[in-house]
């Protein structure tokens, strides 16, 4: 197979394309023909080193989370998916979503949503997982509460507003003037052009603050909750992360995280449902070949990209 590998941590140059062997699906694994991988932020933050302690010390590393495609071999304990499905997911910390052929999990993927193509079905695991985890589960949001989306043209942000309207909450989105009005095409009731604007000075005060990009603090935003609001991070460490849970023993107010957003296969089945629906679709800002995977990831590090990135697979 081809993959998109790294051999030490370091910028976009350490990546390289090289053929390995295709793997063999074990137990409940499945084996897919890729078509579409996605680029997430936590990819590069990977290929430098950030998380080296909770990845193995193997090399070659296959990098990427978010793929989808079509299941060509099963392992002997697979029993949700057969020869010929189309699947999308989220791959865990073993990784190995820029490759022609990766094995999964059968437990964490689920059917492409039937209404998507490969493309627009592997742009949305990761933002997708991450914003219903935090809304739903951290936040708990409810119809009628007013949330604020940080960052709302990138992937998770995206991702966040229209989640945020199929709950039934009035959404505000944060971002640059030139996406204020793809932030309002994805449903927003209100957007600010952080530009011009600050909300953590205004008087509107919202019931959940969602930051996107990490350039917000709970001690910032805590004027503009609800008495009883949540702000929530998606970029946190351990220690931020046990330093506001044992705050929050003595607030009304939450200051709450997303250390990492869990595959779930019951997750996923939620989203393809939406998208089916015709509520909710992937913003792709551009494609790339799995041979341009490096300017793919310069693009991701330059903070600038209106929702996803996906990579195009080589045909077999
Ligand atoms: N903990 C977890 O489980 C988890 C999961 C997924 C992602 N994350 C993290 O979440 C972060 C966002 O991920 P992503 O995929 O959404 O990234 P992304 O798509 O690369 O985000 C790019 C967007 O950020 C916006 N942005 C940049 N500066 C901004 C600012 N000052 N105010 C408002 N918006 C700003 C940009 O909009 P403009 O061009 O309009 O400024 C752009 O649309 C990353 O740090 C990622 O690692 C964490």
């Amino acid at each position: 197979m081809q993959a998109a590998t790294i051999h030490e941590y370091g910028d976009a140059s350490v990546l390289r394309i090289e053929e390995l062997p295709t793997p063999v699906p074990k137990g409940a694994q499945l084996l897919v023909k890729v078509h579409y991988a996605a680029v997430n932020p936590v990819d590069w933050k990977m290929r430098e080193g950030r998380n080296r302690l909770v990845l193995s010390p193997r090399w070659p590393k296959v990098l990427g989370h978010d793929l989808a495609g079509e299941v060509i071999a099963v392992g002997p304990r697979a029993k949700r998916f057969g020869v010929g499905d189309a699947v999308y997911g989220m791959q865990g910390l073993s990784m190995g979503a820029y490759a022609t052929h990766a094995v999964v999990d059968e437990k964490t993927f689920a059917k492409k949503p039937e209404s998507a193509t490969f493309r627009e079905a592997a742009a949305l695991p990761m933002i997708s997982l991450t914003s219903l985890q935090v809304l739903r589960n951290i936040a708990r949001l409810e119809a009628g509460q007013r949330l604020l989306v940080n960052g709302a043209s990138g992937g998770v942000g995206s991702a966040a507003v229209q989640l945020g309207k199929i709950l039934g909450a009035e959404v505000t989105g944060v971002c640059s003037g030139r996406n204020l009005e793809l932030v309002r095409s994805l449903g927003a009731d209100h957007v600010v052009d952080y530009g011009q604007e600050d909300f953590t000075q205004g008087q509107v005060r919202y019931d959940v603050v969602f930051d996107c990009v990490g350039n917000l603090s709970f001690a910032q935003c805590r004027r503009v909750l609800t008495p009883r609001g949540v702000f929530v991070s998606v970029t946190t460490n351990a220690a931020g992360f046990v330093a506001g849970r044992v705050c929050n023993l003595f607030r009304r107010q939450r200051d709450a995280q997303i250390l990492v957003a869990l595959p779930s296969a019951a997750d996923l089945q939620w989203i393809a449902q939406q998208v089916d629906a015709g509520r909710y679709r992937p913003v792709i800002d551009r494609s790339f070949a799995l041979s341009e995977i490096r300017a793919a990831h310069e693009y991701s590090e330059t903070g600038r990209a209106r929702g996803k990135l996906v990579i195009e697979m080589p045909p077999a």
